[in-house]
């Protein structure tokens, strides 16, 4: 089977045994296929980058279905199963008018996902509404609780990539989101911009999911457009000391401040100032709106785009002296 309408950076790799997954149960069987020792993982495929043949059996997560699980005046939370599409899904909850996951909206990718790297976006992260998941522990194939206390999310990180990493499958994902009273997140700087130029003083929920949309759709590539994976590295967090020398030798430089002691530089900015922006090397490259970005153009192959990474990596580290790291999952 090919994995390229699998994964949103459309890489053509080879799985040599691949399986579809379409309730728990299915899932409890496939992981107990002798024959098959290694299992892959596979969902929306939208934070990967494949380098080579899966010769492991492929399990694709199709467990479907959004259900209100508790309900009161001010709150509702809904259990959304693991292949659900994120999107769908957030499109769902402003037609029923549930407020927390617009600033989310267009993230590529499946639900079931996105606790792994705490997916975020101008100002909001999952682990805002989270309020717990349910995953099948691998090796003995029963369905564990997890609450947001046991996921342990940081930027872009979870239980999930660390102790947990190879452990789980993700089946399910409960979050809470309000019915009133909506908690609205316009502060982040793009979002202010875009509701000004539609001349809304006042957004609804829904007006945020579309300024969201708007801004993404001018910044970001469509994948089925050009492959893609999102941002391809994380935004690097330096100490005071770091920040301080940085700043001085870059006072225009976009920055945000964590903490006394720790703050976030922009990583598409750096990777700008190396002159990578739109550039093309054969069909691997750097989305032209967007540095952070790396896109395949057509028939890259996953070690074409990670050779193209790791000069950025390189150039970053020797012009400013910041290491960046990748925050899509490579799969070598
Ligand atoms: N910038 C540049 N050049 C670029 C890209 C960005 O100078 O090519 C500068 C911008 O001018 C701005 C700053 O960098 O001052 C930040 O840019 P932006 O607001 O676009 O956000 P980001 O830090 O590049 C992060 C997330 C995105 C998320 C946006 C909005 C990470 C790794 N990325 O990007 O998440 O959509 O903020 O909240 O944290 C993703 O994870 O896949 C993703 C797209």
């Amino acid at each position: 089977v090919s994995l390229k309408p699998y994964n949103t950076f459309g890489i053509e790799a080879k799985a040599n045994f691949f399986c579809e997954i379409n309730s728990t149960e299915d899932l409890k069987q496939a992981l107990r296929l002798k024959e098959y020792p290694e299992k892959f993982v596979l969902s929306g495929g939208s934070n990967m980058l494949i380098t080579k043949d899966i010769e492991a059996l492929v399990l694709h997560i199709n467990l479907k279905g959004i259900e209100i699980v508790a309900e009161n005046q001010d709150y509702v939370v809904i259990k959304i199963m693991a292949g659900e599409n994120w999107h769908q899904m957030v499109l769902w909850t402003l037609a029923r008018n549930y407020g927390g996951l617009e600033n989310m909206s267009l993230i590529p990718g499946n639900t079931g996902t996105a606790p792994i790297q705490n997916i975020g976006a101008y100002g909001v992260e999952l682990k805002d509404t989270f309020v717990g998941c349910e995953a099948m522990n691998i090796s003995n194939q029963n369905i564990e609780k997890f609450s947001k206390e046991d996921c342990n999310f940081g930027y872009r990180d979870s239980y999930f990539k660390n102790e947990g990493k190879g452990k789980y499958i993700i089946t399910s994902v409960n979050l809470q989101l309000t019915k009133r009273d909506h908690i609205k997140s316009t502060s982040y700087g793009a979002i202010e911009t875009e509701l000004q130029d539609r001349g809304i003083g006042e957004p609804t929920i829904q007006d945020i999911s579309r300024a969201v949309i708007a801004i993404r759709q001018q910044k970001l590539p469509d994948p089925n457009e050009i492959g893609n994976s999102g941002s391809f590295f994380k935004n690097p967090m330096v100490s005071r000391s770091a920040f301080d020398t940085f700043i001085s030798d870059h006072p225009n430089a976009p920055f945000y401040k964590i903490s006394d002691d720790a703050y976030k530089i922009p990583a598409g900015w750096l990777i700008e100032q190396c002159g990578y922006k739109g550039k093309r090397y054969g069909d691997a490259g750097v989305h032209k709106n967007q540095a952070l970005v790396l896109v395949n153009y057509g028939n890259a192959t996953g070690q074409e785009i990670l050779a193209l990474a790791n000069n950025i990596i390189n150039s970053v580290s020797d012009k400013f002296g910041i290491h960046i790291t990748p925050e899509v999952n490579i799969i070598r």
